[in-house]
């Protein structure tokens, strides 16, 4: 398995980075979405511990990812794809680096200035506050936590839709080579033999 990116595909520390991380939003907004509704037991505050400490998780590893991009690179962009499409793929990656970015932050921000005690990731290290209580920041936080993660639902749907499109309908290798290389197999041409 080629750890750094080759000029045609990507490697396996980028692939495992994008779908981890995808995975953990996907499993971090769903808590998020349906722990308010909880009952106020004893297991409400744990749900909530997971979803602030899986979301730093979150906030570390799309880090470590924009280091990894930095010093990898990227394959080359795939032949015969119109300049228009190439750069509304990288506004949109840049669009979700952003957002992946300022879900956590946003969070974060949140707790600190709701004045709520720090939280401790998975009960085992304190989380310093990134501010300090105050109501007016608490709120404006608390919509950008929301609003933010509704603009993501929908560039990932836009962005998974693409990749969809282009495996499924133009069958060329762009999902492919963001997959292991056992599930890279493209779709065969029908006109193919
Ligand atoms: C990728 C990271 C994250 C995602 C996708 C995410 C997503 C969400 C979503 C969808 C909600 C429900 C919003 C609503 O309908 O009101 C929520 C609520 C919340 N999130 Fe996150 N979150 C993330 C990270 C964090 C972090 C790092 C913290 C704190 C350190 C945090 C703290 C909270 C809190 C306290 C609430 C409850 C807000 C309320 O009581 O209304 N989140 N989050
Ligand atoms: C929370 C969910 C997701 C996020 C935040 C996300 C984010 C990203 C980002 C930022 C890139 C650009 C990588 C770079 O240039 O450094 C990327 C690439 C890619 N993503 Fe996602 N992604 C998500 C889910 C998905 C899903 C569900 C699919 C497929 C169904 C997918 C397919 C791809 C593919 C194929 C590429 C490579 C595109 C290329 O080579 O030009 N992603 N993703």
């Amino acid at each position: 398995m080629n750890l750094k990116n080759p000029a045609d595909r990507w490697g396996g520390v980028s692939q495992l980075l994008h779908w981890s991380i995808a995975l953990l939003i996907l499993t971090i907004g769903v808590v998020g979405l349906v722990m308010g509704e909880l009952p106020r037991t004893p297991k409400y505050f744990w749900v909530y511990t997971a979803h602030k400490s899986l979301g730093i998780t979150v906030l570390a590893l799309v880090l470590l990812r924009i280091g990894w991009r930095l010093y990898a690179g990227a394959p080359r962009p795939l032949p015969g794809i119109p300049r228009w499409q190439a750069w509304l793929a990288s506004a949109t990656h840049g669009a979700l680096y952003l957002l992946i970015l300022a879900m956590p932050l946003s969070g974060w921000l949140y707790d600190s200035a709701s004045g709520l005690r720090p939280f401790r990731w998975f009960g085992l290290v304190e989380v310093p506050r990134l501010a300090a209580p105050d109501e007016i920041l608490a709120s404006a936080a608390h919509d950008a936590h929301e609003w933010l993660f509704w603009l993501l639902v929908a560039l990932v749907l836009a962005h998974a839709g693409a990749a969809l499109h282009h495996h499924f309908i133009q069958r060329d290798a762009t999902l492919a080579r963001m997959l292991p290389r056992r599930l890279r197999a493209a779709p065969p041409r029908e006109d193919s033999p």
